[in-house]
């Protein structure tokens, strides 16, 4: 397989699970509180998918090679949990937890991904800045993207800003075509350099999904099979959002009324 370009009647259907993709993420917000278990933000973002949006929870029994099938309708990624955290009654969120919820949706054959940090209760300083960090490195990444150019630039933007700002970039998860598939070519590396990778072309669409750790990059995967974790235990951050590159630069198929605004460096 190779990269897919989109047709103009294709990334309108994008743009419409782009949107619901972020719909779930606004709805949820509220929820997010101390005290509420994963296992209840899961069934609330199934039932407004099934029942409301007429979409399909991407993730649940999404069974890539060496899996077993995904339990949940959605990931949520409490503190050193890095990505794929399997929604659980026994997991109650708490004061000062940050907490990745992680929402892809089907909609007429078509997917949209995003994901986005929520702050429960009142988190530490160094919480707050690791994940504002982390939103200003997906930006960094999403502001490179153009026609013309290597997807690297994507990678190099992102771990320049991680890194000189005290953090560490996870290597063994990354951005990924998306489309009619879930996880589709090419893959989006968060670090690496300019000069390397496919050239963008408009019509592409693709995640940008920078997973960053306060400590040491390293990673390990817990024995259910799916939530990574920090091997240090040290926090970990992410934000995702669903891109197509167009003629010119970009559009991002994943933003809401709710989203956090840009940083200032885009919006000038
Ligand atoms: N949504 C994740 C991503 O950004 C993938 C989750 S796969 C699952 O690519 F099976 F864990 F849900
Ligand atoms: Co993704
Ligand atoms: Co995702």
């Amino acid at each position: 397989m190779s990269i897919t370009i989109k047709t103009a009647e294709e990334i309108e259907k994008m743009r419409v699970a782009g949107r619901l993709t972020a719909e779930v993420l606004d709805y949820i917000k509220p929820f997010v509180k101390p005290g509420v278990s994963t296992d209840a933000l899961d069934k609330l973002c199934h039932d407004l998918m099934v029942d409301v949006q007429n979409s399909i929870p991407a993730p649940l029994n999404y069974a890539p090679p060496g899996h077993k099938p995904y339990p949940k309708s959605i990931c949520s990624s409490i503190n050193h949990q890095v990505c794929h955290g399997v929604p659980s009654v026994d997991k109650k969120l708490k004061n000062g937890d940050v907490v990745n919820l992680d929402i892809t949706v089907i909609k007429d054959g078509w997917h949209g991904d995003s994901s986005r940090m929520f702050y429960v209760g009142e988190p530490s300083i160094l919480a707050r800045r690791l994940t504002e960090i982390t939103y200003e490195c997906m930006w960094k990444g999403i502001a490179a993207v153009r026609p013309g150019v290597h997807l690297g630039v994507v990678g190099a933007a992102i771990q320049k800003h991680a890194e000189s700002n005290g953090y560490s970039v996870v290597r063994e998860f990354c951005g990924h075509g998306i489309g009619r598939g879930f996880h589709e070519e090419p893959q989006v590396l968060h670090y690496g350099k300019a000069s390397e990778g496919p050239i963008l072309e408009p019509g592409m669409t693709f995640t940008i999904e920078p997973m960053i750790n306060a400590g040491r990059r390293d990673i390990r995967v817990l024995g259910d099979g799916w939530t990574v974790v920090t091997k240090d235990h040290s926090l970990s951050t992410q934000w995702e959002h669903t891109i197509l590159v167009t003629g010119t630069g970009y559009e991002v198929l994943t933003l809401s009324a709710e989203c956090p605004p840009p940083p200032a460096f885009i919006t000038g």
